[in-house]
C-alpha cells in the first residue's frame, strides 16, 4: 500500500495535505515557473511538512518533465507526484519523471460529468469507465501509489461516480479524488458527495478520499473541510490559493483553519505553521504575483490591527481581536540585516540563510546591486535581499536587459525617458515622450524591442518594507495572442523598478517555448 495510505490507516484523523502549486498553480495565467524557481519552492515545501507536492505534468514539455525529474531527486521527506491524462504515454512520463524520488505517485485522471464526456472528451461512459481501469492499471505498473481523479466529479451523477471509484480502487488507486473542477459547489453539496461515495462503494476504505476544490464561488477551503467532516482524509491546495482562473483551496487557510478550531476540528497534519509566511512570500516574489493587502492569513493586513478600538483591545487582552497569532505563521518584523560596511562573505552567508546559493557571477551583480542599494538606502532588511536577489535570478539568463534609464517627470511635461537595453549583447537606448513616466518608459522599451500585439494587463506596485527609500517591487503583465506572463522587478526608484518589470516581462514573452494545459489542452507559455 502506499505510505499516505498508511499514514491514515494508522491514525484516522491525520490529513494528507497535497500541494499542487506547482502544477495546478502554475495553471494560472502569468504563473509559469523555472526549472531553478520549481525547485526552490519544492524544497520550501517540503520543509513546510506537505505530504505530496504534486511536481508538474510531466508529458507537457521537456522543461516540465526536467522539473518535476530535478524535483523527484531533491525532495527528502514528501511524495512526488506527477499529472497524467488517461494515456498510455502520459503516464510513462509521470512514471519516468518521478523515478528519482524517494516516494512516488502518479496521479491519473479523466472527465466523468455528462457534460465533459459529451463535449469535452466525445467518449461513452462505458468508454470512460474502461479507460478509468486501464489507466490506474497502467500507472501500477510505475508506483504502487496511484491517484485517480474524476475530474468534474462534483456534477457527475451518483451512480456513475460510485462505478468509477470503485472500478479505480479494484483497479489499485490508493487515493480517488473528488474535484470540485469549476468551483460550483456548496460546501454541504460536497459533504454530501463524500458521505454517498463513503455509504456506496463498496471498496471505499481501500484508498484515501481526495478534496480538490476551486474558489470560482469564494468557497474552495470550506468545501474541502467540508468533505473532510464527511470523510475524506486528503486536501488538495497551493500556496496563495492560486490555480486556474479563481485559483485552489489555499494551504495556509486551511491549514489556519484547522489549528484556530481544533474545537470542532480535531485532525492533525504534519504542517509547520511557522514556514507559511516564507513558502507565501516566496512564491509571490518567484511569480511576481502578490497576494491582496486582505488576504487571510498571508495578506499585509492579516494581521494589522489599524483601528484605534481593536488597538485598545489588543493591549489589554490580545484574544479580544486575535484568534491566532503572527507568530504562529512565522510572521516577524523583517529582521535588519546589514548595512553598506558589510562584506562580501557575510552577504554570501546571509543569502545562505535566506535559502539562496548563487554562481560566481550572480553573486558578484547581486553583491554590486546590494551595495548601490546600500548607499541609496540607510537599513537593510531581510525582504530587501529577498527582493534583490530574486529580481536579479530571474533576470540573469534574460535576452534583454535593463541597462539605464533617465526620467523626467513633473507637472511641466512632457514627461520624457531615456533609456537604455543590451539585446543579445548590443545596447540600444531610445529618447520617448508619454503620457506621464510610466508611459514614456513602457513606449521606449516598445520602441527597442517593437511587440506592437502585446497589451499591458496588469501594472502593480508595492512597497516591499516601510520608510520612503524603502525598494519599490513591481509586476507588470503582458498578453499576446493568447499569452499571458507577469514580470517583476524592484528597486528603490519605482520607475526602475517599472522598466525592469516590463522588460522582464517581455522576456518571457518572446520566449517561444510552449506546454499545454493537461485539462483544456489549450497551449500555454513554458515554464521559462
Ligand atoms: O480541477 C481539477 O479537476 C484538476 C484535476 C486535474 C485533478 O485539477
Ligand atoms: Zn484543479
Amino acid at each position: 500500500m502506499s505510505r499516505t495510505f498508511d499514514i491514515v490507516k494508522n491514525d484516522p484523523n491525520r490529513l494528507i495535505i497535497f500541494d499542487t502549486t506547482l502544477r495546478d498553480g502554475e495553471q494560472s495565467p502569468g504563473c509559469a515557473m523555472n526549472l531553478e524557481q520549481k525547485v526552490k519552492m519544492a524544497v520550501i515545501l517540503d520543509d513546510l511538512g506537505v505530504d505530496v507536492i504534486e511536481a508538474g505534468f510531466p508529458v507537457a514539455s521537456k522543461g516540465d518533465f526536467e522539473a518535476v525529474s530535478a524535483i523527484a531527486k531533491i525532495v527528502k521527506n514528501a511524495t512526488v507526484c506527477g499529472l497524467s491524462r488517461a494515456i498510455k504515454g502520459d503516464i510513462e512520463a509521470s512514471g519516468e519523471a518521478i523515478k528519482p524520488a524517494v516516494h512516488k505517485r502518479i496521479h491519473t485522471f479523466i472527465s466523468t460529468s455528462p457534460l465533459h464526456m459529451k463535449y469535452k472528451l466525445q467518449m461513452s461512459a462505458e468508454d470512460v469507465l474502461e479507460a478509468v481501469k486501464e489507466s490506474v492499471t497502467f500507472a501500477r505498473k510505475f508506483t504502487d501509489d496511484v491517484e485517480w481523479s474524476a475530474e468534474d466529479a462534483s456534477r457527475t451523477e451518483d451512480d456513475f461516480l460510485c462505478q468509477c471509484v470503485e472500478a479505480a480502487i479494484t483497479a489499485g488507486a490508493t487515493t480517488v479524488n473528488i474535484p470540485d473542477t469549476v468551483g460550483y459547489a456548496m460546501p454541504d453539496e460536497m459533504a454530501a458527495k463524500i458521505a454517498m461515495l463513503v455509504a456506496r462503494v463498496p471498496n471505499i476504505d481501500q484508498a484515501v478520499i481526495s478534496m480538490h476544490c476551486h474558489n470560482d464561488l469564494g468557497v474552495a477551503v470550506a468545501n474541502s473541510l467540508a468533505g473532510v467532516a464527511a470523510g475524506a482524509r486528503q486536501i488538495e491546495c497551493t500556496i496563495n490559493g492560486i490555480g486556474e482562473r479563481a485559483g485552489n483551496a489555499a494551504l495556509e487557510e486551511v491549514i489556519m483553519a484547522l489549528r484556530t478550531r481544533q474545537d470542532i476540528m480535531p485532525y492533525t497534519h504534519g504542517i509547520d505553521t511557522t514556514q507559511i509566511t516564507k513558502a507565501s512570500r516566496t512564491l509571490s516574489a518567484i511569480t511576481g504575483f502578490s497576494v491582496q493587502p486582505n488576504k487571510a492569513i498571508v495578506g499585509a493586513n492579516a494581521f494589522a490591527h489599524a483601528s484605534g478600538i481593536h488597538q485598545d483591545g489588543m493591549l489589554k487582552n490580545a484574544n479580544t481581536y486575535e484568534i491566532m497569532t503572527p507568530e504562529s505563521v512565522g510572521l516577524t518584523e523583517s529582521k535588519l540585516v546589514m548595512s553598506k560596511h558589510s562584506g562580501r562573505h557575510a552577504f554570501r552567508e546571509k543569502l545562505k540563510e535566506l535559502g539562496y546559493e548563487l554562481g560566481d557571477n550572480a553573486l558578484n551583480d547581486a553583491f554590486a546591486r546590494f551595495k548601490n542599494l546600500a548607499d541609496r538606502k540607510k537599513e537593510i532588511f531581510e525582504d530587501d535581499l529577498i527582493a534583490l536577489v530574486e529580481d536579479e535570478i530571474t533576470s540573469e539568463n534574460d535576452n534583454i536587459q535593463f541597462v539605464s534609464l533617465q526620467v523626467v517627470a513633473g507637472t511641466s511635461g512632457p514627461q520624457t525617458a531615456d533609456l537604455c537595453l543590451s539585446i543579445d549583447g548590443a545596447e540600444k537606448c531610445a529618447k520617448v515622450e508619454g503620457n506621464g513616466s510610466v508611459d514614456a518608459i513602457f513606449k521606449a522599451i516598445r520602441e527597442i524591442s517593437p511587440h506592437l500585439d502585446a497589451t499591458l494587463q496588469l501594472y502593480q506596485v508595492h512597497a516591499v518594507t516601510g520608510g520612503t527609500d524603502a525598494q519599490a517591487e513591481v509586476t507588470v503583465r503582458l498578453e499576446e495572442h493568447g499569452k499571458i506572463v507577469n514580470g517583476s522587478g524592484a528597486d528603490v526608484d519605482t520607475l526602475v523598478a517599472s522598466a525592469r518589470a516590463y522588460v522582464h516581462a517581455l522576456n518571457k514573452l518572446i520566449d517561444k517555448r510552449e506546454t499545454f494545459n493537461p485539462q483544456t489542452e489549450d497551449t500555454v507559455s513554458a515554464a521559462l
